[in-house]
């Protein structure tokens, strides 16, 4: 087991934190968080993804100046930085991983927020010796919650999150487009579809669209129109937020499936199916071993 606690109690009590305690992080958590994140060889599709975890200490308390989070951060105590090569699949293995840093995170009582928009990219890229041919699609800001009560309170909260999610039967299918998956047809798999529903993502649109045909889980895109709007997008060079979205979703569904002790792997098998409103688009397939 990687976490202290469930991998479903740490996604109910997961939210994005974006005001800190003033506080560094404790030289235990900075050596548990860094051996968490060096350890990550590659994601489930072939991926190298580089962390680099910087960190505010006692005696520089002004050490993570200038690494610019446009103002929507406050008092961050540390950031996780990660760059790969933009191949296929690699934001989804970025999505992945990170996601189950943060998770890391959740369980040592620390604070999270993914950033893909709102940090200043070269100030991160020089910290993490950026290579020509390689990316930062996003960051992660962490601290102690300036809300402790809050942070603790939503592990009772059994529904924590989801009233901020899209219903069910948008999200999950069975064989085609028209005929959605019931929580009672999920039977083993349906607290990893509920763990994938809490999943984060970015401006909240949950892009993630399932189908299970027999064995196999095929997970989707379902892009949202002119997201992020091209202006935007111009300026701050955004990464694909939606393709790391999908690595979060596999993160949560696959974490989900080892708790009931079902064990898989991800493919690429795409079932090439009649989408009528052709914005879906195919990433991966989780079958069982
Ligand atoms: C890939 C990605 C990028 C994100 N980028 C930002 C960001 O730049 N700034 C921010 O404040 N939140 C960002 N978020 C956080 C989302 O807004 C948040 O996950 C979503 O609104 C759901 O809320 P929750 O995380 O509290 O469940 C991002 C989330 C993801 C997954």
């Amino acid at each position: 087991m990687i976490y202290n606690n469930t991998s479903s109690q740490l996604i109910r009590q997961r939210y994005s934190c974006r005001t800190y305690l003033k506080r560094p992080l404790s030289k235990t958590d900075l050596a548990s968080l860094e051996h968490f994140a060096t350890n990550w060889k590659e994601g489930p599709l072939g991926n190298p993804v580089r962390c680099h975890l910087t960190a505010k200490t006692k005696a520089d308390g002004s050490s993570l100046k200038g690494l610019g989070t446009y103002g929507f951060i406050k008092n961050p105590a540390a950031f996780i930085v990660g760059a790969v090569r933009d191949k296929p699949g690699a934001l989804e293995d970025f999505g992945y991983i990170f996601e189950q840093l943060i998770l890391k995170a959740t369980d040592l009582e620390i604070g999270s927020c993914w950033l893909g928009g709102t940090f200043t990219k070269s100030r991160f890229a020089r910290l993490i010796d950026l290579e020509k041919d390689e990316i930062i699609p996003s960051v992660i800001s962490l601290g102690y919650p300036a809300n402790h009560r809050a942070f603790l309170d939503r592990v009772s909260r059994i529904y924590a999150g989801a009233e901020h999610r899209l219903p069910w039967e948008d999200l999950f299918f069975q064989d085609s487009w028209d005929i959605h998956l019931s929580p009672e047809e999920a039977g083993i798999f349906q607290e990893a579809l509920k763990l994938v529903r809490l999943a984060p993502s970015a401006s909240n649109k949950q892009p993630w669209r399932i189908l299970k045909s027999g064995q196999h889980w095929h997970f989707f895109i379902a892009r949202t129109p002119n997201y992020p709007p091209p202006v935007f997008d111009f300026l701050l060079g955004l990464a694909d937020l939606q393709r790391i979205d999908i690595g979060i979703a596999m993160a949560h569904f696959e974490l989900g499936l080892q708790e009931v002790g079902l064990q898989g792997s991800w493919l690429i098998n795409d079932p090439y199916l009649i989408d009528p409103n052709q914005k879906l688009e195919y990433t991966a397939t989780w079958q069982p071993d």
